[in-house]
């Protein structure tokens, strides 16, 4: 029943009319009917432009370079069949509820995937929760009032800005460079607030292969930024998906890890995020925060409010997969595969991008990020490459103020190498062809950037520029060595 059909179904109401047709799904006179139901909240939330993606690439004829899929069809049938026989030997319990802070034996494989990066932890310091995701609702919905700040990296999470504009926050991003966040433009910003009155509640950092910009933050910024932290007393959200998934260099240790080392032993200032979603599987939903015990008990209480608990069963089969010491070799094969996947994209980058592009050469996780020429748009070049089924993720996707419009995420995990090789040449067929068409409109062969967009304000600049031109650590052009 729609609100405007409320009185035609009341006893003795006017006579019957014709039955209405509900509008069609997502008009926007449909959503004004509403407006007055909606909390003022959902005026500022904004979609994850990932997820709307899916659902245009979802198409088979499509190469889908947009999402951050992990490659689940390697994972063995047979082996997925005896987990879950195992789980069935547990039936009651896996049609339970379990816990909110979790099952202690999913805890136990958190520890293990934890322990392998060399960050040992208390399982009496987790809460499992219903993917990364749901971290980082939870550390928003604990954490922040509306107009509260966040201090992010810029480019971040595309996910995140969700569950950052759902609770009114308000979003400072410090520009990535090839090692991460800047410490000293993160203290000149946090010196500014301060200036302002305002504090941030949470410094939101990817460290290991950032998603989307493929950087890893180098370990004297890391010990920085937690001294940061602690004379400033603010919390730093870390979110460590990727970890794990290190295909070359020295694995550096985590915030969270870093933190216990230090001083006290105990964690006061990072909340860390980790998830099964990259290292076994997305579609279990699994993920957990590890946190001081007074934050740790916010996070339950609010996840109390939100699902009461992640799946029993899924947790039944993270820990008898754990339990069966599969893990390891299952690693070592994604990590073979996506190394191999990630070199591939590397090498069709160099052979299809322009010579202006540049692009970073990620040591791990799942995404490249590239910048075209300043007067091409990622979001207008997305319509084109769709039409040839190819996607990506347009780089403003990453950004919360506009900034990122010449840049893209590509995923190069999701797919085989032949998909690779060929979608990015698709994307270089689209690039070329803009390239000619701003040729041909301006009678110049090697484009000047035009003065297409507005350019941001300084303000905007302070918060967010672009991932600087190629240097250490960032892609290289064709014919240059590897
Ligand atoms: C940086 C980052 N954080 C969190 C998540 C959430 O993952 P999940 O909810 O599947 O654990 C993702 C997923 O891609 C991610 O890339």
């Amino acid at each position: 029943m729609t609100i405007d059909d409320s009185d035609s179904g009341r006893q003795g109401a006017s006579p019957p009319q014709t039955p209405r047709r509900p509008p069609a799904r997502g008009q926007s006179h449909d959503l004004e009917r509403y407006a007055a139901l909606f909390a003022a909240r959902t005026q500022v939330m904004t979609s994850s432009a990932m997820r709307d993606l899916m659902a245009l690439t979802d198409r088979p004829e499509v190469i889908s370079l947009a999402g951050g899929l992990p490659d689940t069809s390697t994972f063995p049938a047979e082996e997925f069949v005896e987990i879950m026989g195992r789980v069935a030997q547990q039936t009651a319990r896996a049609l339970q509820y379990a816990p909110t802070e979790g099952l202690e034996a999913c805890k136990a494989a958190v520890a293990t995937v934890m322990g392998a990066e060399g960050t040992p932890v208390d399982p009496e310091d987790l809460l499992i929760t219903t993917g990364g995701q749901q971290v980082i609702d939870l550390v928003c919905k604990a954490l922040i009032d509306p107009g509260d700040v966040i201090v992010a990296e810029g480019p971040t999470y595309p996910g995140a800005i969700p569950a950052f504009t759902a609770y009114q926050a308000d979003v400072v991003q410090i520009p990535l460079d090839d090692d991460g966040m800047p410490i000293d433009l993160l203290e000149e910003t946090l010196d500014r607030l301060e200036r302002e009155g305002r504090r941030p509640k949470f410094i939101y950092t990817i460290p290991n292969f950032q998603n989307p910009g493929g950087v890893t933050m180098s370990l004297p910024r890391r010990r920085r930024l937690l001294q940061i932290a602690r004379e400033r007393e603010l919390f730093v959200l870390e979110d460590n998906p990727y970890g794990v998934l290190r295909y070359e260099g020295d694995p550096l240790p985590s915030l969270f890890g870093l933190e216990r080392a230090s001083g006290s032993g105990a964690n006061e200032f990072v909340i860390y995020l980790g998830t099964f979603s990259k290292v076994l599987s997305p579609g279990l939903r699994l993920g957990w925060a590890a946190a001081p015990h007074p934050v740790l008990a916010k996070l339950n209480t609010g996840k109390q409010g939100a699902d009461l608990n992640s799946s029993t069963i899924s947790q039944l089969f993270v820990a008898e997969y754990f339990a069966s010491g599969a893990w390891p070799a299952y690693i070592t094969t994604l990590k073979e595969r996506y190394r191999r996947r990630r070199d591939t994209m590397l090498d069709a980058l160099a052979e299809h991008a322009p010579p202006e592009a540049h692009w970073t050469r990620p040591q791990g996780g799942l995404f490249i990020w590239a910048t075209l020429p300043d007067w091409l748009d990622t979001t207008d070049l997305l319509a084109r490459a769709l039409s040839r089924n190819v996607a990506f993720v347009p780089g403003r996707a990453a950004f919360l103020n506009g900034q990122g419009g010449s840049s893209m995420r590509l995923n190069f995990s999701g797919v085989a190498e032949p998909e690779i090789r060929e979608g990015v040449r698709r994307i270089g067929e689209v690039i070329a062809e803009q390239v000619r068409l701003y040729g041909a409109l301006t009678g110049r062969r090697d484009p000047e950037p035009p003065a297409r967009r507005p350019a941001p304000s300084d303000d905007a600049l302070a918060d967010v520029l672009h991932l600087p031109r190629p240097g250490k650590g960032a892609g290289r052009r064709s014919g240059e060595t590897r």
